[in-house]
C-alpha cells in the first residue's frame, strides 16, 4: 500500500506573497519534501531538483514512467551556469527576450543534475517562470526546484487547485493554491543544443516568436506529423497524454462543416445511449442549442481557449460525459500547442 501523508493546503494571492508560508514551503522543499505550486502555465509538483530521494517522490506521486525527464526551475538567469555546460549564445538570447517565461529550454547540463532528473540524457530542460510564488519559492529555498506537470501522469495538468487536490491529496506535502493560471497550458520546450533551435513540445512561446529572436527555428518531425513511426525528441511526448476518462473525438475542417458533423454525430452517439457532450467555442455555441456543451472560449483570442483546455475536459468527467466531440482550432501562434494537446488527448480525428 503506498503511504499516505498529510497534505497542507494554503491559500496565497500570486500579487501579495505571504512570505511565511514560502518559508514554511522552502522548508518542506529543503527537508525532502514535495510541494505543489502555481505558475504561469500550470500548476507543478516541486521537489529540491539536487536530492535525488526528492525527487523520487515525485514520480512516484504521479506515477511517472522513470524515463520521462524533468524540468529543472531557477529563479534567476545566472544560475543557469550551475546546470549548464558552456552557455550558448542562442540561449542568453532566448532567455534576454523570453525569461521569465513559458519557455522551457534543453541544454547540455552539468554533472551536478543527475540521471534521475534527466532521465540518463545528457541534457537538462531549464525553465525561468513568471509566476510570482513560484519565484518566491525558488529563491527562498535556495535550490533549483524539479516540477513537472501537478497531475497524476496521462491525466489533463491542473490549471486550478481543485485539479491537483484531485489527483495529489495525500501525495504531497503541500498544495499552494494561487488560483487559476494564466496560460494554461505547458511551457514550450526548445532543443537549443544545435545551431538551429528545435521545438519539441509547442506551447505560449511560440515558433514565430523564436525566430524573432535567432532568426530560425523548426519543429521537431514528431510533433507536425502523428506518425507512431517518428520517434519524438522529448521522450514525454511520445506518452497518451492529457486524457480525460471520456473518449475525445477531435474533428477538423471549417467551422461549419465542424459544426454539422458534430450535431449528427451527437444524436447517433446519444441513441446508442451513451453520454456525450460538445466542447464548443463562444463562435459556435449557437450551433447546438440544447445539446450538452461547454464553451472552452473565443476564437478571436486564443488565450482565452489556452486557459481553459484542461479545465474543460475534466469539468466534462465531473459530468460523467462518456464522449467528448472537441472542434479544432486554426494551428496559427498559441493556436499550434492548443491542437497538440487536443491531438494528444484524443483517440480519433475526423477530417472534414
Ligand atoms: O509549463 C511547464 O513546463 C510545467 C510547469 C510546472 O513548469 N511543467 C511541465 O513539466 O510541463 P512536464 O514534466 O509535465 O513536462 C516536461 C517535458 C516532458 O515532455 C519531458 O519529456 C520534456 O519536457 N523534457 C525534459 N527534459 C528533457 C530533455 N533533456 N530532452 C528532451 N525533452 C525533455
Ligand atoms: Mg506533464
Amino acid at each position: 500500500m503506498e503511504e499516505i501523508i498529510k497534505t497542507k493546503i494554503v491559500k496565497m494571492d500570486p500579487e501579495n506573497i505571504d512570505w511565511h508560508i514560502i518559508k514554511e514551503a522552502a522548508e518542506i522543499i529543503n527537508k525532502g519534501g514535495v510541494v505543489v505550486f502555481p505558475t504561469e502555465t500550470v500548476y507543478g509538483i516541486g521537489a529540491d531538483a539536487l536530492n535525488d530521494e526528492a525527487v523520487d517522490k515525485i514520480f512516484s506521486a504521479k506515477g511517472r514512467p522513470q524515463d520521462n525527464p524533468l524540468i529543472v526551475h531557477i529563479a534567476d538567469f545566472d544560475e543557469l551556469h550551475d546546470l549548464i555546460e558552456d552557455v550558448p549564445d542562442n540561449a542568453v538570447k532566448l532567455a534576454e527576450k523570453y525569461w521569465p517565461g513559458p519557455l522551457t529550454m534543453i541544454l547540455y547540463k552539468k554533472n551536478i543534475l543527475s540521471d534521475k532528473i534527466t532521465a540518463g540524457l545528457d541534457t537538462a530542460a531549464i525553465r525561468l517562470p513568471v509566476s510570482k510564488i513560484a519565484l518566491a519559492l525558488i529563491k527562498e529555498s535556495g535550490k533549483p526546484i524539479a516540477a513537472p506537470s501537478a497531475n497524476i501522469s496521462g491525466k489533463p495538468s491542473p490549471t486550478e487547485a481543485s485539479h491537483v487536490i484531485e489527483d495529489l491529496m495525500g501525495k504531497v506535502d503541500m498544495i499552494i493554491d494561487g488560483g487559476s493560471t494564466e496560460i494554461g497550458l505547458e511551457s514550450t520546450v526548445a532543443d537549443i543544443t544545435g545551431d538551429v533551435a528545435v521545438i519539441l513540445r509547442p506551447g505560449g512561446i511560440t515558433m514565430e516568436d523564436i525566430v524573432s529572436v535567432l532568426g530560425d527555428c523548426k519543429y521537431d518531425p514528431a510533433i507536425i506529423k502523428c506518425d507512431e513511426k517518428i520517434i519524438p525528441k522529448s521522450p514525454g511526448q511520445k506518452y497518451r497524454h492529457y486524457s480525460p476518462r471520456a473518449k475525445v473525438i477531435l474533428y477538423k475542417g471549417k467551422t461549419e462543416d465542424i459544426a454539422r458533423k458534430i450535431n449528427e454525430d451527437y444524436e447517433k452517439i446519444q441513441s446508442e445511449g451513451k453520454r456525450v457532450g460538445i466542447m464548443s467555442t463562444v463562435q459556435t455555441e449557437n450551433y447546438y442549442r440544447g445539446k450538452v456543451t461547454i464553451s472552452c472560449g473565443d476564437r478571436t483570442n486564443l488565450l482565452t481557449i489556452s486557459s481553459n483546455l484542461f479545465k474543460c475536459l475534466r469539468d466534462f468527467d465531473h459530468m460523467g460525459t462518456e464522449v467528448i466531440l472537441a472542434e479544432s482550432v486554426d494551428e496559427e501562434g498559441l493556436g499550434k500547442a492548443i491542437m497538440n494537446r487536443l491531438g494528444k488527448a484524443s483517440s480519433e480525428t475526423i477530417n472534414l
